[in-house]
């Protein structure tokens, strides 16, 4: 049912395209802007408007989403004299979706402070498949007075929001999830590769947990593709190893080591380094079975 809320889509990567997608299916004018413009264009098919530039975009529109690869990214598509702030309509609101980190997201929030323009700071949950059926989990946090106007943006992307409180929030939950999933990947890497070590064909451990408490889903999902080697990308290395180094960083704010994200981070970069970064990341399985210099066992598929 087509309604006359227009939003700003910043970024159409894996996560940013399926969002906008699903914006446009909820009946919201999409004005979409990549800074690779010709990933922006398969979205005019479906009804969005491509922009040459965030601030064409987001003329006139009364929301602008975020979704980029860091708070660099963020800033450069954002800030400056000419960026997209000044000219939403009025009582526009941003809602900054990237995973940026809790000082990243205190920075934009600053940013949209300085133009007078409502921040909502909104990392969420989910992959590339999640983005695409409009079933995100969205951890948002920021002023009250915007919750209700956002809330049909996050329904058509998400299938359940979180409101946390101020901004900043989201963001710090974000990193809490995300030191879960990434020493998830880490251990789950080490564990395949330690099996073929040992003789054990990696499907029998996957067989062995499946079904009872320790056979997480995920478990199952990315220990297949250690298993196939085979990593079509629903969520980058190359992000992820981002991602963790925000925990490492949030972690170094507080006091705290973080001895088991530490070690993840090292294989990220040994997988990064022999050239895995835009594959999955649980290409880091490469970086596991280098290690100890011996030949993996033949495996019986
Ligand atoms: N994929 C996931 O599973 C997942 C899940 C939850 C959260 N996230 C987070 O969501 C964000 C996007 O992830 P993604 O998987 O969609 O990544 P992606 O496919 O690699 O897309 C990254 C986007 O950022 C843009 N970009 C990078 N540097 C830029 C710069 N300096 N200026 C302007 N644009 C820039 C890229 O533009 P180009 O196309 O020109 O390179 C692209 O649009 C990240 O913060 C990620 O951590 C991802």
């Amino acid at each position: 049912m087509p309604n006359d809320t227009i939003v700003a889509v910043l970024g159409t990567g894996i996560m940013g395209a399926g969002m906008a997608r699903n914006l446009l299916s909820a009946g919201m004018e999409v004005r979409a802007w990549n800074r690779t413009r010709e990933k922006a264009e398969p979205l005019a098919e479906d009804g969005a408007k491509v922009a040459d530039t965030p601030r064409e975009a987001a003329k006139g529109a009364d929301f602008l989403i975020t979704m980029l690869s860091d708070a660099e990214a963020v800033e450069d598509a954002v800030g400056g004299e000419d960026g997209p702030l000044p000219v939403l309509a009025e009582g526009g609101v941003w809602l900054q979706t990237s995973t940026v980190g809790v000082e990243g997201s205190d920075r934009l929030e600053e940013l949209a402070a300085g133009r007078s323009v409502a921040y909502v700071d909104a990392p969420v949950l989910g992959t590339r498949q999640p983005a695409e059926q409009g079933a995100l989990v969205v951890l948002a946090s920021g002023p009250e007075e915007v919750r209700e106007r956002s809330q049909p943006l996050f329904d058509a992307i998400g299938s359940k929001t979180l409101w946390l409180g101020p901004a900043g929030a989201g963001s710090r939950l974000k990193l809490v999830v995300n030191n879960w999933i990434v020493g998830l990947i880490g251990v789950l890497a080490e564990t395949t590769a330690f099996a073929e070590a040992s003789g054990v064909d990696p499907a029998k451990f996957l067989e062995v947990i499946e079904g009872g408490p320790l056979g997480l889903p995920y478990a199952q999902l990315k220990g297949r593709m250690m298993m196939d080697e085979e990593f079509p990308t629903s969520f980058s290395l190359r992000l992820a190893r981002k991602d963790a180094a925000l925990v490492l960083a949030a972690a170094e704010k507080k006091g705290m080591r973080m001895a088991v994200a530490e070690a993840v981070v090292a294989r990220f970069d040994e997988a990064m380094d022999a050239g895995h970064g835009e594959e999955d990341m649980a290409a880091v399985y490469h970086a596991a079975r280098q290690d100890g210099g011996y030949e993996p066992a033949p495996r019986a598929r």
